[in-house]
């Protein structure tokens, strides 16, 4: 079977002659160390066939003595080998030939044919390696990749491990672009005319001088062209050249969250008048700046970051996160009006930063979470003195035409923050990101901005601050006191919440002057009540989320010189669970499965237009009749109404306040809410007391996927009564069952308590609901999936797998 085909959707997109071709399929696998696993002749027949990326973490049993510890979700490390046996085509003759792997985590060797090409420790920053020396052109090929995750712990995150990013063959002739070349620059713009600069290194491969050019080719959104210039100059053999081009074009689209308009860089280069390489480089045209009184400036206007962030794991799959899942993951934050990303606390795979670009996500790509001092035993501050300059010279490289990127963050608090060393390392990474990209400032997340040790955040164009809870309170006197500071919310607010759960916690109740909600400390369905609530961690209970998330909202919308602010995080992530018997941690306000908490309506209410209500909490309560419920409803519109079994309790103006809270008597039926504006109703949402269990229902988010063996469908289960209605409380395991060209890849719940095996064909509901993500073969076809629970009737949908044309 041929799975190879040519990169359309992530990274420089490759022109004629050049091939890029991604490299994911057919891979032997070995969990362990292997004596000389990297030699051609080692018989590895026994070895697992797989596809990448892979995460051999995520495959593993979650268990108390596993080395990561909470940091790491319990899960196990270890060392991994991979090798993948190919026939070097006899037209790759006379051609540069070279792999690239977008992450391996960590400590990697890689060999060709039994040479070895290198040992990285970074996990994060992609590797390449130059092959062409060492192939066998028109005969057989064996990569060897071994990652070593066993010194544990060495990441205060669940890290995964192995080659869980995607990997690429790029082939290009003797005379070609360089890595990372072009480098494509807005000098300046006007709604009249944009003018670029546009840097290329051509590389001179043979033995021969030869005359070069490179043309540079400017398309617009539409694909018209509209700029065009060529250089040439001849290049010694052996030797490379470094070309500067201007350009400019009239009527620039401009790039921005609302509107990311993309233009193309089209750069081919030409040898004796024929061209020999080329690559497609997407960018933007926008400007970015930062000001002290007035945040992020972005093409002239001020725009306020309503962000999260986001650590790189999703769920189920681990870090091995097929393209689609990650585009479903930006689809649902998007949908709640985040307009940025901070990615805590390392370089993102490219496949975000393109997906960013395209959908239109400001971003802080962070690099690290530790320099000299350590933070975990076997972290990365082991090899930051002899690895930091080079880690941050191929990350500033890889991201820098990315129209999203506009700030860099050399860390997250950083220990040295409070020491003298601090102050030299912070000038250092400054330095060096400032001679590569002098176009963006550089921040860190700092964690402690008074008294004598904020001298380290001085140091900083853009100060970012990481808030905890109180964090926001702050921020007049940060401003107040150090007034040319640029100041942005790094991390703010953190707050626990897991969804389904309505739980009370007393001491809470006093910090919510403005409702007193949550009075009746067992509001909560005894079963939930019981079974969750030290290992959830409800204590820190739906009161408790909603005043921190105001607060800080509240105080980043309100002062201007606030850029914005990035709550931790978007979504659950897996590891930091905070003890055993946890996988993860529930900061997110979206859950492992990409399944909304309460807390994302809040801000979708503050973060978006298009009209929209919700209401909390669910409307099945037995046995609590007549026991007063608060109901806490979020819109973003004028008025809201809120009935019981059609009696209106009452219509309320939202306006000056962020939510509304209605004391209900519980009585069993219909819980609805209306939201209106100019006095027309515009949106609304309804809870109905639901029966027991009966059945199952199954939502697709599409009906239609790529037979490419990488795309997938995540099949969300519901589990709803004889009437149809959601069972709130539901925890029924439901058995998949999957037919045709698919096979599924995760199932979870979102439940941070459940140590079964994600890597599996069934899961329990976790307060009514589960997923099932099921990706595509190579094949064409009908991919059925079923589910079925004792007791319950079960479901099937039906997804097309096509081949892409
Ligand atoms: C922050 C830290 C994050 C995460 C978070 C949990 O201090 O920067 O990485 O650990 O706390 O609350």
């Amino acid at each position: 079977m041929n799975h190879t085909q040519t990169s359309t959707h992530t990274g420089p997109v490759a022109l004629p002659p050049r091939e890029r071709t991604l490299f994911d399929f057919d891979w032997l696998f070995h969990l362990g160390d292997v004596e000389a696993g990297q030699a051609p002749e080692m018989n590895a027949d026994s070895w697992r066939k797989l596809d990448l990326p892979h995460d051999w973490s995520v495959e593993g049993e979650i268990a108390k003595d596993n080395p990561s510890g909470s940091s790491g979700g319990f899960y196990p490390g270890g060392i991994g080998w991979y090798r993948k046996s190919f026939i070097a085509p006899a037209e790759w003759a006379g051609r540069k030939v070279a792999i690239e792997f977008d992450g391996i985590y960590w400590q990697s060797d890689v060999w060709i044919n039994g040479h070895h090409l290198g040992h990285r420790p970074n996990g994060y920053v992609g590797l390449q390696y130059d092959l062409t020396e060492h192939l066998n052109i028109d005969g057989p090929n064996v990569l060897a990749v071994r990652a070593d995750n066993s010194q544990q712990p060495n990441s205060r995150w669940y890290t995964g491990s192995g080659i869980y990013r995607h990997v690429w063959m790029s082939v290009t002739e003797q005379v070609h672009l360089a890595r990372w070349s072009p480098r494509v620059t807005t000098n300046e713009f006007s709604s009249d005319e944009a003018s670029l600069t546009v840097t290329s290194t051509a590389c001179n491969d043979t033995d021969s001088a030869c005359e070069v050019a490179v043309r540079s080719t400017v398309l617009d959104p539409s694909g018209r062209t509209v700029a065009t210039v060529e250089s040439s100059q001849a290049i010694g053999g052996g030797s490379e050249h470094g070309f500067r081009q201007e350009l400019t074009f009239e009527n620039p689209d401009l790039w921005s969250p609302d509107a990311p308009n993309l233009y193309t860089l089209r750069s081919e280069v030409l040898s004796e008048g024929k061209v020999v390489d080329g690559v497609e480089t997407p960018f933007g045209i926008r400007s970015v700046e930062f000001e002290a009184d007035r945040g992020l400036i972005l093409n002239g206007e001020p725009v306020k970051m309503k962000g999260v962030c986001e650590h790189h794991d999703a769920g189920c799959v681990g870090v091995a996160v097929p393209d689609a899942v990650l585009a479903r993951r930006l689809r649902i934050l998007k949908d709640m009006g985040c307009n940025a990303i901070r990615t805590s606390h390392n370089p993102p795979s490219p496949v975000l930063l393109d997906m960013c670009d395209r959908m239109g996500f400001l971003v802080i790509d962070e690099v690290f979470d530790e320099w000299m001092v350590a933070k975990t035993p076997h972290g990365y501050s082991t090899v930051f003195e002899q690895w930091w300059e080079r880690d941050v010279s191929d990350w500033i490289r890889r991201d820098l035409n990315h129209a999203c990127v506009i700030l860099w963050s050399v860390g997250n608090e950083i220990r040295e923050q409070f020491k003298p060393e601090g102050v030299k390392i912070a000038r250092q990474l400054i330095d060096a990101i400032a001679e590569l990209d002098p176009t963006r400032p550089v921040t860190c997340g700092h964690n402690w901005l008074e008294g004598e040790e904020v001298w380290m955040a001085s140091e900083f164009e853009v100060v970012g601050i990481n808030g905890g809870g109180g964090g926001c309170f702050q921020y007049e006197n940060y401003h107040r006191e150090n007034p040319n500071w640029k100041l942005f919310a790094s991390e703010v607010p953190h707050t626990l919440q897991t969804r389904g759960v309505y739980q009370t916690v007393s001491h809470y109740r006093d910090k919510d002057p403005a409702g007193g909600i949550m009075k009746t400390p067992d509001l909560a369905h005894p079963e939930v009540f019981d079974g969750v609530s030290s290992h959830h961690r409800s204590s820190y209970d739906n009161a408790y989320v909603r005043i921190n998330c105001r607060d800080s909202w509240a105080a980043t919308s309100k002062n201007d010189f606030m850029a914005g602010e990035f709550r931790w995080s978007g979504f659950d992530y897996l590891g930091e669970s905070c003890g055993w018997p946890r996988r993860s941690w529930n900061f997110g306000v979206i859950d492992l499965c990409g399944f909304p908490k309460d807390a994302y309506y809040f801000y979708q209410s503050q973060w978006t237009a298009e009209p929209m209500v919700h209401i909390l909490p669910h409307w099945t309560w037995l046995g609590k009749e007549g026991r007063e419920i608060p109901v806490v409803a979020y819109s973003n519109c004028q008025e809201v109404e809120l009935f019981l079994n059609g009696v209106s309790l009452g219509r309320k103006s939202i306006e000056g306040k962020m939510d509304l809270t209605w004391m209900v008597p519980y009585e069993p039926g219909t819980l609805k809410v209306v939201a209106y504006n100019e006095g027309e109703p515009v949106a609304e949402k309804q809870h109905v007391t639901a029966g027991a269990p009966a059945a199952i229902v199954l939502t697709p988010d599409r009906q239609t996927i790529d037979a490419d063996g990488q795309d997938v469908v995540h099949v969300k289960v519901e589990i709803v009564d004889e009437a149809g209605n959601f069972v709130p409380h539901a925890d029924n395991r439901v058995q998949f069952e999957v037919s045709g060209p698919g096979q599924i890849i995760g199932v979870d719940n979102g439940d941070p308590l459940d140590l079964e095996l994600t890597k599996a064909d069934n899961r329990k509901a976790f307060f009514g609901m589960c997923l099932a993500i099921v990706q595509s073969t190579a094949e064409a076809g009908t991919i059925r999936i079923a589910a079925s629970s004792d007791a319950l009737s079960g479901a099937e949908v039906q997804i097309t797998a096509n081949l892409r044309a």
